[in-house]
């Protein structure tokens, strides 16, 4: 169908698609693109201002995900006559996939948004306006429509407010595009990053944020990382260098990479403004100059280029059917990365050891510290949880959890003899990030565990470790989840410090963190069983899993996995707390699987399983390798058995076959496993 579509057209047109299609595991349920097409604006009388160089905007929106866009931009194209021949010097392009936070997914609600007739201005948006019922009702009562139920509707439509009154004001010089997104930006509240374009600027780019994530990819010409270029690169030049350069403003380096490795990061509050192939930054404050009560001039800002470590080889799927089913079989690799250069070995004269580089400035402090409080959602809330009791144990500490929402609604009380944690796979995660700038204030020492170098979180703690598990795109966390408990075991060995009280422990920890790897590997065998588990439980409306000890964290992490992915009511169960409540909830129907590795609290676990048994409970068990008959006397359970490790690394080996098991019951249930339904890999927005 794309052969009506001029050969430097389908090259932005692919960019665009492709980019999308990098982001898709942020929000998959509507897509839009806006490409300028060769018809130059007809001047009309409502839109004096229109510049008479200003190609017009062609929007497409669509439900549904990436594909449906592309098949629908080009099936447009094809039955249309929208001119697509002739290219400009430059040319300013935008696209966005939603995962809808306000308004369902519909062509209406998905971005780009309009300021109305025209698409004079032109707004894609990740994150939420808080303020934006306000905002629309000053904007209706001065005439303007709107169309979407979406938040960010206000904004194009304030932009062409600000516009159009600031050339009401009779500026000879006209307001500049920058000027303008200042002044909306003073008017929004909430978190966001934006791209605006606009007819009255054309060939220029305007992306601001704050709160949300926001990079620039800086590419110039002789730069291709992937491939031959599909157009000529003349029609590129900056006009008044000559000098061919390709920008993109992204959320995220996953959409940048494939073009190139070197970006800008924007800070909050920043301006980043694109105009004849140059960049500049704006940084400005929200009050006013005390003594003429006007706004503070905006102050412009160097920023020096980051290059990106990641490759593009990360973000493919290289042979596996899903990312999910990729990311659970790289974990000895992984887990082997994030312990690479951080483990010492010891010998006849030097004891084994961890170092965590990141760290080592602010030991002295933690170690000071009046407790430690882990903070996180989702599945890092779990890892710090399956690791908090090898940190209790080894640094003596007082350690506590909070779920990152959770401390925001309670405003619970963080002090300044505090050291808090902030997991996050993303570093982005808007309640995480939220919780930060609250620990920060409260003067506590902030710690970032993140997998995303550069992130919000790593830049706004005050020191942290880098897990280092590789970029993980399937929404439901599979091996940063084990690379998060590793990096906190790592992490307690550090904070704990060298006694030789714990001596013989560190050191078999230290040698269960090195054969780590290999039983991962081990356990990994179990893909085919897990299969067949999943078969058996396929038409279940739900599955429970009992744990306790480090495994409590396991059995709420396997829960996640299957309710995430497979979308079965799952469970997991604190097995202490069975007998206040969970055990009316057992027949011989319901599917349980209990988590009895061999650790301190066995003979519990034991108790339990013949407490379920005497209910008739269907159990799964999962048991220490050559230990079957001691949970399931007589074969009278199904059994999963996994090699055993140092107890406080067993979470690690046992949610792999919980991840396996989700994994194959979402695909025998026919759902997308890398997209679960309403769900995104990292939520930006509170
Ligand atoms: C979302 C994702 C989860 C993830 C959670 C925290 O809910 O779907 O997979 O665990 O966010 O994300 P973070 O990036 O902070 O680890």
């Amino acid at each position: 169908l794309n052969h009506n579509v001029p050969r430097e057209r389908r090259y932005i047109l692919e960019v665009l698609f492709n980019g999308l299609r990098r982001l898709e595991y942020r929000g998959y349920d509507s897509a839009g693109i806006c490409i300028d097409s060769s018809d130059l604006a007809s001047v009309s009388e409502d839109q004096p201002r229109i510049p008479s160089n200003s190609p017009r905007a062609i929007v497409f929106r669509q439900e549904g995900n990436i594909e449906k866009l592309v098949k629908s931009v080009y099936e447009d194209v094809a039955a249309t006559d929208l001119n697509l021949e002739e290219l400009f010097p430059v040319h300013a392009a935008i696209a966005h996939t939603r995962w809808a936070t306000h308004g369902e997914p519909a062509p209406r609600n998905s971005h780009p948004q309009s300021s109305g007739p025209g698409n004079e201005f032109l707004v894609v948006h990740n994150g939420v306006v808080t303020n934006y019922e306000v905002l629309k009702e000053t904007l209706v009562r001065h005439g303007f429509t709107f169309e979407s139920e979406t938040d960010t509707e206000v904004i194009p439509k304030l932009a062409k407010f600000v516009f159009d009154k600031a050339n009401e004001a009779g500026d000879d010089q006209g307001v500049t595009f920058a000027e303008v997104v200042i002044e909306v930006m003073r008017h929004l509240e909430g978190a966001y990053a934006l791209i605006f374009k606009s007819r009255h600027y054309p060939n220029e780019l305007i992306a601001c944020k704050r709160g949300s994530p926001l990079i620039l990819g800086v590419k110039e010409l002789n730069e291709h990382v992937n491939s031959e270029p599909l157009y000529d690169p003349k029609f590129l030049s900056n006009p008044k260098t000559n000098e061919p350069k390709e920008l993109f403003f992204s959320s995220d380096a996953n959409a940048v990479v494939e073009h190139t490795k070197k970006v800008l990061v924007i800070e909050d509050d920043e301006v980043a403004h694109i105009k004849d192939g140059s960049v500049s930054i704006l940084k400005f404050d929200h009050g006013k100059d005390k003594k003429s009560g006007s706004h503070s001039r905006p102050a412009s800002v160097e920023r020096a280029i980051s290059v990106l470590e990641m490759e593009v080889e990360q973000i493919n799927k290289g042979n596996y059917e899903h990312y999910m089913q990729k990311e659970i079989h790289e974990q000895p690799e992984s887990l082997t990365t994030t312990m690479r250069g951080r483990l010492i070995r010891g010998g006849s004269c030097k004891a084994k050891s961890v170092l965590l580089g990141g760290l080592k400035d602010h030991l002295k402090t933690i170690r000071r510290s009046r407790r430690i409080v882990f903070i996180g959602c989702g599945t890092s809330y779990n890892a710090a949880l399956a690791a908090r009791p090898i940190l209790e144990e080894l640094s003596g500490m007082p350690v506590t959890m909070e779920v990152a929402s959770d401390l925001l609604d309670r405003q619970g009380p963080i002090y300044r003899e505090d050291t808090t944690v902030f997991v996050s796979q993303s570093g982005e995660t808007a309640d995480t990030l939220q919780a930060l700038h609250y620990a920060r204030e409260n003067g506590a020492l902030c710690v970032g565990i993140t997998n995303t170098v550069s992130s919000a979180i790593a830049r706004n703690t005050h020191c942290g470790v880098h897990i280092n598990a590789g970029c993980e795109i399937g929404v439901a966390s599979t091996k940063a989840y084990t690379s998060q408990i590793v990096v906190m075991a790592m992490l307690s060995l550090v904070i704990g410090g060298d006694t030789i009280s714990n001596q013989a422990r560190r050191e078999a920890i230290i040698d269960g963190l090195f054969d780590l790897p290999n039983k991962v590997r081990e356990v990994l065998k179990l893909d085919q069983e897990m299969k067949d588990l999943a078969k058996l439980l396929i038409a279940e409306q739900s599955l429970l899993m009992f744990g306790r000890g480090y495994n409590y964290a396991t059995a709420l992490e396997g829960a996640l996995k299957v309710k995430e992915v497979a979308l079965m009511h799952s469970e997991g169960i604190l097995a202490g707390e069975m007998k206040h409540g969970p055990l009316a909830l057992v027949d011989e129907n319901l599917p349980i699987v209990v988590i009895a590795t061999n650790d301190a609290c066995f003979s519990k676990q034991q108790s339990v399983i013949q407490q379920l048994r005497a209910r008739k409970g269907r159990l799964i068990v999962m048991c220490s390798k050559g230990e079957a008959s001691l949970v399931s006397p007589g074969g009278s359970s199904r059994v999963i058995e996994v090699p055993l490790v140092e107890d406080c690394l067993q979470p690690v080996v046992n949610i792999v076959p919980l991840q396996l098991l989700a994994y194959h019951l979402t695909v025998l249930r026919g759902y997308n496993v890398d997209q679960p339904r309403n769900l995104a890999k990292s939520v930006t927005t509170q």
